[in-house]
C-alpha cells in the first residue's frame, strides 16, 4: 500500500453473522477486486457491533473469525491493511469531535435509528425510542470517524450502507465547514463495487439470505454441503427430458462456481435431455465442494490460536495508525486542543 498516486478505498465489515455463497459473491469478492485499482483497507468493525452483543467470548469469536473469512477468501495483507476497528484509538476521538458538529436533525433521519422507531411504533408502543441505545443513535458518526480518520477517498459498501456514508461526507462538510481554515477533512464518495452476480439464488429459489432460511453458509463442511444442494426445489421433469438451465437453481449455482467449460457441458445435457436432477446436484456438489474447501481450510488454519491472524491485525493496527495519526493531529490542532497551539 501507501503508493502516493493512487487512491485509498476503506471497507468496514461488522462482525455478525455466518456468511453465506452470496455474500461471498455479492460482496466479499467484489470489495477485493478494489484492491486492483486502490490502495484498500479493511477493518472489523467490532465496536459497531457492540451496540448489538452482549457477549464478551462472542464479540471475540466473531471479530476474529470475520477477519480470517475475509483472508481466507483472498484478501492479502502485504498489499492491503487489515485491523480491527477497537485497535485505534484515534477513531474514537475523532468520533467526540465529529459528534460536536454533526447535526442531531442528520442521525435522526438515520435508517437504523428510524427502522427501530417505525418497529416501536408498530408494536404500539409510546416510547419511540425503547430499546434504542446512544451507539445505535450514534452508529452513523462512528462511522464517519471509521472512514474520515483513514483519509479515504472511496468507500465501497452495499446499498444499505450508502445513506451512512453520505453522513459521513455530511459531517466532514460540517468540520470544514467550522474549522476548515485550519484543518479539512477529505470528503469521501460511496461506490457500489459490480458484484459477480447480482443476486445469489438461495435454496428456495428466492435470493439467497440469512432471513430466509435459505442460505448456503461459506464454511459448510462438504457433508453438509451436499446435504443442503439435495434440498434444493426442482420440478418434476423426468431425466430424459429436456430442461431449461437458467430456470434452474441449481444450474445457476453451478454456474458462478464451475469451470466455464463444465457450466457449458452441463448446459448443454440439460438442454438435450441428458441429465437428470439428481445428477445435476451431485455435479453441484463437487463443485462447491472443490470451491469452497481452500477457503474452509484456510480460514480453519487462521482460527487456530498459534496462527498469524493476530500478528497480521497487529502490523496492520500499526500501518493503520500511521495513517491516522496525522489527520488526528490536524483535527487536534483545528479545533484548539493540541498540546502546542
Ligand atoms: P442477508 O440477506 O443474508 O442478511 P446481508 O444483508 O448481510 O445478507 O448482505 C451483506 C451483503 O452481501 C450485501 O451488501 C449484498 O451485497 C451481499 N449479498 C447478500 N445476499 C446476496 C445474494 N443472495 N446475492 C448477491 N449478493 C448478496
Ligand atoms: N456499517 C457497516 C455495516 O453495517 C460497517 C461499517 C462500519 C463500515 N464502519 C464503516 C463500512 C466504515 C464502511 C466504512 O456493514
Amino acid at each position: 500500500m501507501t503508493s502516493p498516486a493512487r487512491k485509498v478505498s476503506l471497507t468496514g465489515i461488522k462482525p455478525t453473522g455466518e456468511p453465506h455463497l452470496g455474500n461471498l459473491l455479492g460482496a466479499i469478492q467484489p470489495a477485493l477486486r478494489l484492491t486492483g485499482q486502490y490502495d484498500s483497507m479493511y477493518f472489523v468493525a467490532d465496536y459497531h457491533a457492540l451496540t448489538t452483543v452482549r457477549d464478551a467470548d462472542e464479540l471475540a469469536r466473531s471479530s476474529r473469525s470475520v477477519a480470517a473469512i475475509w483472508l481466507a477468501a483472498g484478501l492479502d495483507p502485504e498489499r492491503s491493511v487489515v485491523y480491527r476497528q477497537s485497535d485505534l484509538p484515534e477513531v474514537f476521538e475523532l468520533s467526540w469531535v465529529l459528534s460536536c458538529v454533526a447535526a442531531k436533525g442528520l442521525m435522526n433521519r438515520a435508517h437504523a435509528y428510524k427502522a427501530a422507531r417505525d418497529l416501536n411504533q408498530g408494536l404500539g408502543r409510546s416510547d419511540l425510542d425503547a430499546g434504542v441505545n446512544m451507539g445505535l443513535y450514534n452508529y452513523p458518526v462512528l462511522m464517519a470517524a471509521d472512514i474520515l480518520i483513514a483519509d479515504a477517498d472511496v468507500v465501497p459498501v452495499g446499498r444499505d450502507q450508502l445513506q451512512h456514508v453520505e453522513i459521513a461526507a455530511d459531517v466532514a462538510g460540517s468540520f470544514n465547514h467550522a474549522f476548515g481554515d485550519r484543518y479539512r477533512l477529505k470528503i469521501p464518495q460511496a461506490i457500489v463495487p459490480e458484484a459477480v452476480a447480482a443476486s445469489v439464488p438461495g435454496l428456495d429459489g428466492r435470493k439467497m439470505s440469512k432471513s430466509y432460511d435459505n442460505a448456503i453458509p461459506l464454511l459448510s463442511e462438504p457433508a453438509a454441503l451436499r446435504k443442503l444442494v439435495r434440498r434444493i426445489a426442482t420440478d418434476s421433469t423426468g431425466v430424459d427430458e429436456p430442461k431449461d438451465p437458467d430456470t434452474s437453481v441449481p444450474f445457476q449455482l453451478l454456474e458462478l462456481f464451475a469451470e466455464p467449460q463444465l457450466a457449458a457441458d452441463v448446459r448443454g445435457r440439460l438442454a438435450a435431455g441428458g441429465m437428470g436432477w439428481g445428477q445435476l446436484k451431485d455435479a453441484l456438489g463437487d463443485t462447491l465442494v472443490e470451491a469452497l474447501t481452500p477457503i474452509r481450510t484456510a480460514y480453519h488454519d487462521l482460527m487456530r490460536p498459534d496462527s498469524d491472524l493476530d500478528a497480521i491485525l497487529a502490523d496492520g493496527r500499526d500501518r493503520a495508525r500511521e495513517r491516522a495519526r496525522p489527520v488526528l493531529e490536524g483535527v487536534r490542532s483545528a479545533v484548539g486542543v493540541a498540546a502546542k497551539h
